[in-house]
């Protein structure tokens, strides 16, 4: 299921946003109701022209991961606390042709950005109704744990907490009542850019699949 958002909330994110560097809108994806739900960072370049949340370098990684633990694209429900792609605009010279040409690579969000999207982000997970929260990596973690939260920490464990939903009156978050299961793991990138974690993510993903095969 590709999901369908409510128009004013996607036009308050709309205002909220205006004037800032975001590219594309792709939407969360998968079933209502699964056992998990995986929330990246924000689309890359690949998702921005595809619509396919994870569908780059880093789904790649991320589907053997959750496939490793006898889940699929199908079972589980993906998406990111931001739904466009955040860019930064360089000037770089080619260096064939000595020509000036723009460049405009992906970056992380802004955390006024991250808060952005909160009240869509907020929707969806009610929406959705998942039983596990997969936050991957420090941005998706921070947005609903605060910004002490730390991925290094905090990786591989099961925790049971609140979470942090977007405060219409301070324009920042407050603690929702509900607890929630998150199991956060590292983002997938991590292991493209850092190889030495991949035992470590594996052992993650591996431990998530021994508590769903005892606890569901
Ligand atoms: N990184 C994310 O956080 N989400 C994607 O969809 C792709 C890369």
């Amino acid at each position: 299921m590709i999901i369908r958002y409510p128009q004013e909330l996607l036009a308050a994110v709309k205002k909220a946003t205006r004037g800032r560097q975001l590219a594309g809108f792709t939407p969360g994806q998968g079933p209502r109701h699964p056992e998990l739900m995986l929330i990246g960072e924000a689309p890359g370049r690949h998702e921005e022209r595809v619509n396919i949340p994870f569908s780059g370098a880093s789904g790649q990684e991320l589907m053997r991961l959750v496939e490793s633990i006898g889940y699929s694209r199908q079972t589980v429900y993906i998406t990111s606390v931001v739904r466009q792609r955040p860019y930064a605009v360089k000037v770089v010279q080619n260096k064939k042709t000595g020509q000036q040409v723009e460049k405009t690579p992906n970056r992380t969000p802004t955390k006024g950005e991250v808060r952005a999207f909160a009240p869509l982000f907020d929707w969806e997970l009610h929406f959705v109704d998942p039983q596990i929260l997969v936050p991957l990596g420090n941005t998706a973690l921070q947005r609903l744990l605060g910004s002490k939260a730390n991925i290094g920490k905090m990786h591989g464990q099961l925790i049971e907490s609140p979470i942090q939903e977007a405060d219409p009156d301070s324009n920042g978050y407050r603690w929702a009542t509900k607890r929630y299961r998150i199991f956060p793991m590292y983002h997938p990138a991590a292991i493209l850019y850092v190889r030495r974690l991949e035992p470590v993510v594996q052992a993650d993903w591996q431990r998530l699949g021994k508590y769903l095969k005892e606890n569901h």
